[in-house]
Formats: C-alpha cells, structure tokens, sequence
C-alpha cells in the first residue's frame, strides 16, 4: 500500500537514490556513475531545498519508492540555482570543458551540466512556465501511482497560478514518452539527440 505525502528534508538520501536508480532512460543507472549525488545534484536536490510545496513522495513500508518534484516559476528557478545552487557544486566538482566531448567519462558529462546547466527556452516558458520530474522505482510503477502523484502536483501548480507546465524526456526512455503523452502531454520540442520537451496547460 503507497501513500502520498509532501516530501521533507529527511526525504534528501532517498531521492537521490531514486533519481540515481531510475537515471538511466528510466532504469538503474548506479553502475554508470563513480560519484553516485552527482545526478541527484542536479535533479532532485535543488527541488526538494527550493521548492518544497511542489515535492511529493510516494511512501509503502519498504520506505520511498518514487517521487514528483516540480518548480513553479522554472526562469526564477534557474536563476536561484545560479546565485544559491551551483557555486558550492562548481568547488567541488571541476569544469571538465578542456576534456574533448567524446573522452568525457559519465561524471564527467554531468559536472559539464554544473557548469554550464541548461536553460529552458523563453518560447516554451511563455506558454508553460513550471517544470516537473518523476521517477518512481520498479515497485512502484504501473499501479497508477504516477498519475496520481502527477493530478496532485497540477493541481498544486494550477492553485499557485501557473498556467502550463512542461518536462524533458530522453529519447530512448519511450516508456515515459508514452505515458506522459497518455496523461495529456503534448510534444513542444524535439532535438537532434531524440529527447522531447513536452507540455501540458493546467
Ligand atoms: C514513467 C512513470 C513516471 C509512469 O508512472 P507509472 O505509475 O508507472 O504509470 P501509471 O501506472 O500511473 O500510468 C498512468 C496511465 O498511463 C498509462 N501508461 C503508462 N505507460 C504508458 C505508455 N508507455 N504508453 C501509453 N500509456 C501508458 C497507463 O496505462 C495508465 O493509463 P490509465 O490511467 O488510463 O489506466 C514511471 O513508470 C517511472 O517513474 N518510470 C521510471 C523513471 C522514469 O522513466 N521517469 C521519467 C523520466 S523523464
């Protein structure tokens, strides 16, 4: 039996073994990182410090098996990582920009993302100006959880006043494209890589 519940800061070592364990296009990517908070770093930690009241965790008595984490203004987001988020990280981990892209080792790739992290376009933010991610482990997915613990975050996004929201998925993770379409995601963006942005008006 799985239960929602706002997610809190006892919750940090569990999402990010979450995020970890689902960094893959979905699956277990724990064998592809020497540095295993280097993923959560990026995707679950700044959500749960910043934006708590959109951070929900799905909880069984096998303890968290799966979580949504949302940002309700992403350019006001992205701006707080940048004064409040990645400093600390960019001491700790070095700027790998002087390896050539294709020697780059998987940790090496992700601390690229703390130096130079991306930026959501101004033309999707127009139109959906929140983000989201989910990630659920294998226990916990394809019981409907996912849909659910996505209606609470809208209608969290939806009562702060945020008129769309959207997320990226990668392009071989055809498993989530396919739900997110299901729940009422629409294609925004595709790039030459394969990954979608995809969006969604509350
Ligand atoms: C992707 C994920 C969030 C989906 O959550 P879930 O709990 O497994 O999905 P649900 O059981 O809630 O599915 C909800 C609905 O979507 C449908 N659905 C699920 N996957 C689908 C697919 N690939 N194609 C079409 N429909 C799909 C379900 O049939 C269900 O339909 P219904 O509500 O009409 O009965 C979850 O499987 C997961 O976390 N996977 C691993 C991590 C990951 O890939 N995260 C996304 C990174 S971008």
């Amino acid at each position: 039996m799985f239960a929602l519940r706002p997610a809190s800061p006892a919750d940090r070592a569990a999402l990010y073994r979450i995020c970890l364990e689902t960094a893959d296009s979905g699956a277990d990517a724990t064998h592809l990182y020497r540095d295993p908070r280097l993923v959560g770093h990026i995707y679950a930690g700044p959500y749960l410090a910043f934006e708590p009241a959109f951070a929900l965790v799905l909880e069984d008595g096998d303890g968290v098996g799966g979580y949504v984490l949302g940002a309700l203004d992403t350019a006001a987001f992205e701006a707080r990582l940048e004064r409040e988020w990645w400093p600390a990280l960019r001491e700790r981990y070095p700027d790998p920009a002087d390896v050539p892209l294709g020697a780059r080792t998987p940790d090496e790739r992700l601390a690229y993302l703390l130096h130079r992290p991306q930026r959501a376009d101004p033309a999707v933010l127009a139109e959906y100006p929140s983000h989201l991610h989910i990630d659920l482990l294998p226990r916990a997915q394809g019981g409907g959880h996912g849909r659910r613990m996505l209606e609470r975050l809208f209608a969290a996004l939806r009562g702060a006043g945020s008129p769309g929201v959207h997320l990226g998925v990668g392009g071989s993770n055809t498993r989530a494209q396919g739900f997110y379409r299901h729940v009422g995601f629409q294609e925004l963006a595709r790039a030459p890589g394969g990954s979608l942005t995809l969006g969604l008006r509350l």
